[in-house]
């Protein structure tokens, strides 16, 4: 049985108080937590600090972006390295955002793959179509093709231990999310396409959803047999609802045992 996995990406958002106030209240509402691993991303100027808040309790911490170079002359970088020695746990890389914005490929996001693995830091590979992509049913195509590219660089075996966000990017921020029926079809497509390779490392890895989840449909992803998690993005920013989001996950997915 898979645990299901929370993870809060706060994007550029945050400041020092915000950073104490919303881990305060999270520490508080997931004490006695179980059966669900949680963590939060945080803008990396305040990976530090969140994690001598989180100290002691079961929040992990993750972060939003790694560098290809562990070390070096590239100003401006933050390295896998760097990450490991403060303490986070996931890493999202290949977010839509990303994607769109730093104009990353997927011949730079198999870097940022391959450089994680090499210091044992879990990579959280987000994928997922664009709305012309879906509408013109290329979606499983779009998820193949991401995630061969770290498969053909990389091998199977780099997926032991990671985990996939499939994010349609229709869906990210907008309020529209997409139907929990045709999301566990698009889960079940990328475990099968994995099982091809390796039928126990299908088994294992930890498939997300991400794209405007909240309190009110959280369930309706989790009870999908397909669905392990959820990447909560504006949500996440309120830290009474993904305690609660976190709460619906882990009860959830009790049920299914
Ligand atoms: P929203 O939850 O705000 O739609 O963001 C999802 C996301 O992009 C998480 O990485």
């Amino acid at each position: 049985m898979r645990c299901p996995l929370v993870i809060g990406n706060w994007k550029l958002n945050g400041n020092k108080r915000i950073v104490s106030d919303l881990i305060t209240i999270m520490r508080n509402e997931l004490r006695s937590i179980v059966n669900c691993n949680v963590a939060i991303a945080p803008p990396m100027i305040y990976l530090a600090l969140a994690k001598s808040y989180l100290e002691g309790s079961q929040i992990a911490l993750g972060a939003q972006n790694v560098d290809i170079h562990l070390s070096g002359a590239y100003t401006g970088e933050i390295s896998a390295e760097m990450l490991k020695d403060i303490g986070a746990k996931y890493i999202i890389i290949g977010h839509s955002e990303r994607r769109t914005y730093h104009k990353e490929s997927d011949e730079f996001i198999v870097k940022k793959f391959a450089i994680l693995k090499t210091v044992d830091l879990i990579p959280v590979l987000c994928i997922g179509e664009n709305e012309a992509e879906n509408k013109s049913g290329q979606t499983e195509a779009i998820c193949a093709f991401q995630i061969d590219a770290i498969l053909d660089n990389l091998g199977i075996k780099a997926f032991e231990n990671t985990v996939i966000a499939y994010e349609p990017i229709w869906a990210i921020g907008t309020g529209k999310s997409a139907e929990p029926e045709q999301v566990q079809k698009v889960h079940k497509f990328i475990r099968s396409h994995i099982a091809k390779y390796n039928s126990a490392i299908s088994k294992q890895i930890i498939i997300q959803y991400g794209g405007s989840v909240n309190i009110t449909n959280v369930a309706e992803f989790l009870v999908q047999a397909d669905i392990d998690g959820v990447l909560v993005g504006g949500a996440s920013l309120k830290a009474e609802v993904f305690a609660e989001i976190v709460k619906i996950a882990a009860t959830v997915k009790a049920k299914q045992v």
